[in-house]
């Protein structure tokens, strides 16, 4: 029987015999001994096998990587020179006596430690990625951060309550994934995009405090940060005020970032929706990156440089500057390469200034501001710039200018990318934790394609009080009582203050464009029920799998989710999804449009 595990054997075991089971990670010949690093999910030990041994030399020669081995031996000193510090067995290595092959295994389709892998590689073979050390660790955490959620919520009194996988479609904002039914001819369910209007309910029914730590299922683009299935901290309060609401959530997220990885985040600021685009244009700006946008707008409204003034004359243009101290090093690649970089997000160009002589402010050849465009702005202009830019000798200013939506993400994806990539050197980036608490967000955006208002949070949010009369007259401007947790330029959570009244959902649905017909269809069973002393209420979800990334600050949700989809929604280690036979599909009264081709 196992005595041990490999990873925790240490000085305190020197002289004992101990039993270990184990996958053999690595085994080196070395001219009559031969070593075998045993790996169980602790951790590595070292084995050594000599020849005095024979039967178990004989079976250390004949293992392989990866078999899965017995191995019995004398706990013993290593040999001066030959320790590891960096591990906790790495003072002690077992003398082994015997070895047992408990199972051979094929050679694998990588070495367990190449952490080089191709995503590809990786997922198709996910099981063989999982024994990885990194994955290990990744799993456990995640598992801890559970259990420390658990344990903090059930202490403020929230119980964890089941709702279903099979329901109606909740919209959050994307596609659902549908559930065709077997009974009902041409009827679906839908998978929970978040169990939302279930935990609002338990609301009503007098449960008080809720918290579910659940999969939510969104048919959405994918992202390093997005999963079309992934896990929610569910959270719901009853008679709570948002003050009350985030104050309990914060608590929560310096708690566990504290027990699991010891780091303290301290008091979250908080920053108005319009600031956070104002100056980053982002609602989840990343703090850490010390550099904002500078409104120029206004001042291009009367220039005559066509790129400027054509955007700061559209309507919903924008133009913003971005100073990077330090940034006129920065060499014609180095801009081109950046220009090629907010492509990407639809901008037609990045205009820059180089300041070199700030007491030299022309639009002439000599002047102290080197750029091709600073012949086309105005001398005021160009003062301004500088003056509201606060830049100094020595740096660049970059230039947004479009639509708001194309210079905010342009710009904003400059700004972190910059910051990243120079910002340490640069003084503008610190390497730390950056929590901030976005509030004062929109009830609704405005979708230009469909010409209608959208919910920004969703449609059961509730709107500032004060705000209740613009529903009906401008929606655009009415605030919510919404909150997003953000960390470290990563939406952790989000949540509301709910409707908890029927008439003022009612006029909700109808800024929607929802009609009182098809709520009622959709969310007759919402509605009903707010009617019977549905108490104020309140909540907000974390994403699990986003915490957990950032505390292993690995670079996708993937690496911390045990088998995950690809960016193509594919779980390439089941080949899910799959074509089904016919006889299921008749079951479920349903004819393919496209048939796949089977090869
Ligand atoms: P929201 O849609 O903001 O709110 O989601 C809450 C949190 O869930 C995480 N998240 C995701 N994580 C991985 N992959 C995804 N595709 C994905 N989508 C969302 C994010 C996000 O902050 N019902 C509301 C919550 C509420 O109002 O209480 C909701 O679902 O971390
Ligand atoms: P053009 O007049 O198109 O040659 O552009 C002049 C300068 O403005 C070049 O440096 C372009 O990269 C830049 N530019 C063009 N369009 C934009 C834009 N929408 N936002 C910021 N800079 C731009």
């Amino acid at each position: 029987m196992r005595t041990n595990y490999c990873g925790l054997i240490n000085e305190q075991y020197l002289g004992q015999t101990v039993t270990l089971q184990g996958w053999a990670h690595r085994r080196r010949d070395h001219g009559g001994v031969i070593f075998i690093d045993l790996r169980d999910r602790e951790g590595i030990v070292q084995v050594v096998v000599d020849p005095d041994t024979p039967d178990a030399f004989a079976t250390a020669d004949g293992s392989r990587s990866e078999y899965v081995l017995e191995i019995k031996g004398i706990v013993r000193a290593r040999p001066e020179g030959t320790t590891n510090s960096k591990m906790i067995s790495g003072q002690i290595e077992v003398l082994a006596k015997d070895i047992i092959i408990l199972n051979k295994a094929e050679t694998p389709p990588f070495q367990i430690d190449d952490e080089n892998l191709s995503e590809n590689v990786r997922l198709t073979n996910r099981v063989i990625d999982l024994r990885r050390p990194t994955m290990q660790r990744n799993l456990r955490l995640r598992y801890q951060v559970a259990l420390l959620v658990r344990n903090f919520l059930d202490t403020k009194g929230f119980i964890d309550i089941e709702t279903p996988m099979l329901t109606r479609s909740t919209p959050e904002g994307a596609r659902d994934y549908l559930v065709p039914s077997r009974v009902h001819d041409g009827q679906f369910f839908a998978l929970p995009q978040s169990p939302q209007l279930f935990k609002q309910l338990l609301m009503v029914a007098g449960f008080d405090r809720y918290y579910q730590i659940t999969k939510c299922f969104r048919d959405e683009d994918l992202r390093a940060d997005r999963q079309p299935e992934f896990t929610q901290i569910d959270i719901e309060t009853s008679f709570l005020n948002e003050e009350e609401i985030m104050s309990i959530t914060e608590e929560m997220a310096r708690h566990v970032f504290k027990e699991a990885i010891n780091v303290d985040l301290g008091e979250f600021p908080r920053m108005a929706y319009d600031d956070a685009m104002f100056y980053y244009g982002s609602d989840k700006p990343d703090l850490r990156v010390d550099l904002k946008f500078t409104e120029l707008t206004d001042l291009m409204k009367t220039e005559e440089f066509k790129v400027f003034r054509g955007a700061a004359d559209m309507d919903g243009g924008r133009v913003v500057g971005l100073r990077v101290p330090g940034g006129a090093v920065m060499s014609r690649k180095d801009i081109d390469d950046y220009t090629k970089f907010v492509g990407i997000y639809g901008a037609k160009g990045l205009a820059y200034i180089k300041v070199e002589d700030v007491s030299n402010i022309t639009n002439g050849e000599d002047s102290g501001l080197k750029a091709p465009i600073v012949k086309f702005l105005s001398v005021e202009a160009l003062k301004t710039i500088i003056e509201r830019t606060g830049a100094q000798n020595g740096d660049i200013i970059f230039f947004g200018a479009d639509k708001r939506k194309i210079v905010d993400e342009a710009i904003g994806a400059l700004r972190i990318k910059i910051g990243h990539e120079r910002g340490e050197a640069g003084g503008y980036f610190t390497k730390s934790w950056k929590p901030l608490w976005v509030v004062d967000f929109p009830m609704f955006e405005y979708d230009e394609d469909g010409k209608r208002w959208n919910a920004c949070h969703h449609p059961f949010t509730s709107p500032k009080a004060e705000h209740l009369e613009l529903l009906k007259t401008s929606p655009g401007e009415c605030k919510a009582r919404a909150y997003d947790m953000v960390l470290n330029g990563w939406e952790m959570g989000g949540g509301s203050v709910r409707i908890h009244q029927a008439d003022v959902q009612s006029t909700v649905f109808d800024a929607l464009g929802i009609g009182e017909e098809e709520a009622q269809n959709k969310f007759g069973f919402l509605l009903d029920n707010l009617k019977f002393g549905a108490p104020p209420h309140g909540g907000l979800a974390f994403g699990l799998d986003r915490l957990v990334t950032l505390m292993t600050g690995a670079e996708s949700i993937r690496d911390v989710i045990a088998f995950p989809k690809t960016q193509r929604a594919q779980c390439l280690l089941t080949n899910a999804p799959n074509a089904v036979d016919e006889k299921q599909l008749r079951e479920l009264h349903i004819k393919l449009r496209n048939p796949p081709v089977i090869e």
